[in-house]
């Protein structure tokens, strides 16, 4: 088997040999579910949390799946990956097919420059992390046109909400601050897990508010920021703690 392992309801193979029928919604009209986990070692972070938010997402979208089957099939596909470092996409779809694949892990740099894109929420979606990602892969692409690393999802009213695949927090005076739920966000496992270490403080906020206010961030629509900053180093200290407690210290 190559590095990358993908599973179809049970059905182990490469990820190259993996296929789904042409007919599948999922594929169609992009009705379906899916989670992202990390692996650190091959352990997966907060697998719980994912599997809760997949079912609430497929009940929200009216999609049943077989979950029992899901998590032994995912059991398979980690102990065939080994500890390696990476990530498992879990995908369910209208047609029926229960979908795993593992990744490589993202290539991200030290700090990523925005560019704001504006992004309308859908309110049918709310509750769903669905594989309707055309709007997300596109605004990544619009801010990349701009000169940017990523889009920075802004509502027609200003409103900063996320990332096309990441959540956003900002600081401001040693406070750390991010987007309420109410804004139409999707909810992070992340973003979860850093407002409970931080205690952050769940704000809205209009773009030109921003501008001049994160770390991490280099650049929001060619303003310039300090990158790591003492918060930034901080938070990812903690982070990375929070991640070595919850998998054991493995
Ligand atoms: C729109 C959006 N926001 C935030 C995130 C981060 O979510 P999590 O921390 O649960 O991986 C994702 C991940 O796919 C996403 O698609």
């Amino acid at each position: 088997m190559s590095a990358e392992i993908a599973s179809i309801n049970g059905v182990l193979s490469d990820v190259s040999a993996a296929y789904i029928p042409a007919t599948d919604d999922g594929l169609l009209r992009g009705d379906g579910v899916f989670e992202v986990a990390r692996l650190y070692s091959g352990v997966p972070f907060a697998l719980e949390e994912h599997y809760v938010r997949l079912a609430a997402s497929a009940a929200n979208l009216r999609l049943p799946y077989d979950e029992a089957a899901l998590k032994s099939e995912v059991t398979a596909v980690l102990s065939e990956y080994g500890s390696r470092d990476g990530c498992l996409r879990i995908v369910i779809t209208r047609g029926g097919i229960r979908l795993l694949l593992t990744e490589p892990l993202p290539a991200r740099g030290l700090a990523v420059s925005l560019a704001s894109v504006t992004y309308q929420p859908s309110v049918v979606l709310d509750g769903v992390k669905s594989l309707s990602y055309a709007a997300n892969m596109l605004a990544g692409r619009l801010a990349v046109e701009k000169g940017a690393d990523e889009a920075l999802l802004i509502t027609p009213e200003g409103m900063v909400l996320e990332a096309p695949t990441s959540t956003f927090f900002w600081v401001t005076n040693s406070e750390v601050f991010t987007p309420p739920l109410a804004d139409r966000i999707l909810e992070s496992i992340t973003r979860r897990h850093i407002l409970t270490i931080t205690g952050a403080t769940e704000k809205s906020i209009h773009l030109p508010d921003l501008l001049g206010k994160i770390q991490a961030v280099s650049a929001v629509d060619g303003h310039e920021l300090p990158v790591n900053g003492p918060m930034t180093v901080d938070l990812a200290g903690r982070l990375s703690d929070l991640v070595g407690s919850a998998l054991g210290g493995s």
